[in-house]
């Protein structure tokens, strides 16, 4: 076989953000720009020589052409062995999980995660280290300083390989295995769930779920887990087929987007027990009978309750929730008697304290939640995990959420986003709130009184490594927050993020509508960073 050295050009526009570099579909294909990335990746993670690949995506518009490219790509740089999912599909938990389980050097994931598809939209890549989680900021660092110094890659003149057929075929040296997407993630979800006890809960004839693939990577999953292995019925799987462009929809599993699911689950037939996920399977939603889990609530559900599911009846070592997610999970650790880690935004900050057995559950606000089973957030693991309760409490979402909240006290919470705007305003916000932090404990703002304020700093116990400036935290006496910060992955101006959370401990008041509860905290909110004369927005964008 002929590899070739093809000569080429840096790229200035190539730094990974937290999920791997994210472009317009165009951009990746303009000629050498993603074999740039790709030898990038092989000229420092020098491991792959000799070793392991796991290569795979989420099936978006570019995805098989991709892997085409980066598996000859693999063959001329020495790589022993590539292992592609059948389809060229892998959804982000499973390469993790096949990462881990046959010990491999890595693995590149194609994806733009919950970002639309298609000619004109947004593709991905992203490389996962050997413990199967996100390459941390040296490695990503290493790889974009290469892709500015690089002027030639290697590849092999080879015609395309059948990405569909299962088995394993030789591409020049290279040794490439077309492995099931699912059997692997299949096998960890039945170690870890009580699979007799969801069977008979579809059994029973009693229970209707209804899952949204989206058109995105979990179709598959769904459809072998869901319905052949547990017996779900055939229509519970809605969209379940991925597609390169998902549809034309935005696979993101939230109130918006994924909003027939939430007709599902909405008005007198809705169904017991509805779900989401996103492009590429780690973001989870969660709906009951006309109810919504909020992804703070759903953490600390999952905490509360892990000893009723096989795979965490030993307890928990600790668990962690990024600095914006609610505080629901802390009332939980505090009554286990266990730690509970407030890392930055970013499931990167999970990974050392996963890996150091510190804890076993963590999550986030954005529709993230995830254990030490993988190193990435799993979506649906979690889906799996509330089945597992489900069928074992015999309770409906709604009673499970709500003898919760009468036990630990209600954190009410809300997200508002102000996208697209002016990146110099939204930074002079930014600074002003934290020039006003030491005035700020003891000031009394509407009805609540200031404990606490300051700009969010990091420590990871395990490394020693210190992250600064994470975003501003006004903690109340009440146990109440509110916390802003710029978003780390938006593409245009600046988002600005605002948290806002408040505690009730009193059951007469969980049944309040969240707005109703949120008014006074968002004006406060509003007022404090004198939103609207700094950014010129009344309103946000968008509220979650
Ligand atoms: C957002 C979420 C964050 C998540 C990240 C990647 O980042 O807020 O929790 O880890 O996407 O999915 P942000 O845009 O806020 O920086
Ligand atoms: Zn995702």
């Amino acid at each position: 076989m002929n590899i070739q050295h093809r000569s080429t050009r840096p790229f200035s526009d190539q730094r990974p953000g937290t999920s791997g570099l994210r472009k317009k579909v165009k951009v990746f294909q303009q000629p050498h720009y993603l074999e740039n990335f790709v030898q990038s990746i092989f000229d420092t993670q020098t491991d792959l020589r000799g070793g392991t690949l796991v290569v795979g995506g989420d099936g978006r518009f570019y995805n098989r052409e991709a892997i085409q490219v980066i598996l000859r790509m693999a063959a001329a740089n020495g790589v022993a062995k590539v292992m592609v999912g059948q389809g060229g599909l892998l959804s982000t938990p499973a390469t993790s999980c096949v990462i881990r389980k046959y010990h491999t050097q890595g693995g590149i994931i194609l994806s733009a995660s919950h970002n639309p598809g298609g000619p004109d939209e947004d593709f991905g890549i992203k490389f996962n280290v050997p413990n199967g989680g996100p390459a941390p900021e040296n490695v990503t660092e290493a790889i974009y300083r290469r892709t500015r110094e690089i002027d030639s890659y290697k590849t092999l003149e080879a015609d395309d390989i059948d990405l569909d057929t299962l088995g394993s075929v030789a591409l020049g040296e290279l040794q490439v295995d077309i492995i099931d997407p699912v059997d692997d993630y299949a096998s960890l979800m039945q170690a870890l769930f009580d699979f007799d006890a969801i069977h008979q809960l579809f059994n029973s004839g009693l229970f209707q779920m209804k899952f949204d693939a989206m058109h995105a990577i979990t179709g598959p999953y769904a459809k072998r887990i869901l319905i052949k292995m547990l017996g779900a019925e055939p229509e519970t799987v809605i969209n379940g087929t991925p597609l390169p462009d998902f549809g034309g929809g935005h696979p993101d599993p939230n109130l918006t987007h994924a909003h027939q699911l939430v007709e599902l689950a909405s008005g007198p037939d809705a169904v017991d027990f509805a779900a989401a996920s996103d492009g590429d399977g780690d973001r989870n939603m969660i709906l009951g009978k006309n109810f919504f889990v909020t992804p703070s609530d759903s953490l600390a559900v999952l905490a509360a309750n892990a000893h009723l599911v096989p795979g965490y009846r030993r307890g928990l070592a600790g668990v962690a929730r990024s600095m914006p997610t609610s505080q629901a999970v802390d009332r939980v650790a505090d009554a286990l008697g266990i730690e509970c880690y407030e890392t930055p935004t970013g499931w990167k900050f999970f990974g050392n304290l996963l890996d150091a057995g510190r804890i076993t559950l963590c999550g986030e606000e954005s529709f993230g939640t995830g254990s030490n089973h993988v190193r990435e957030k799993d979506g649906l693991w979690a889906v799996l995990f509330w089945l597992n309760l489900l069928a074992v409490r015999h309770q409906s979402v709604a009673t499970i959420v709500r003898e919760h909240w009468k036990r630990y006290g209600r954190n009410f919470y809300t997200r508002y986003d102000y996208e697209a705007v002016d990146k110099d305003a939204a930074e002079g916000l930014m600074d002003h709130l934290r020039s006003r932090l030491g005035d700020l404990p003891g000031a009394a703002l509407g009805h609540y009184k200031v404990e606490y304020a300051d700009d969010f700093a990091y420590t990871d116990p395990v490394d020693g490594s210190r992250s600064e400036r994470q975003g501003i935290r006004i903690g109340f006496e009440d146990g109440s927050r509110i916390v802003y910060r710029l978003s780390g992955t938006g593409t245009e101006g600046a988002t600005l993020r605002v948290y806002l959370e408040a505690y009730a401990p009193d059951p007469a008041k969980h049944n309040l509508e969240t707005a109703e509860v949120m008014q006074p905290l968002v004006l406060i909110a509003q007022e404090l960073a004198e939103i609207e004369q700094r950014t010129g927005r009344k309103e946000p964008t968008v509220i979650t």
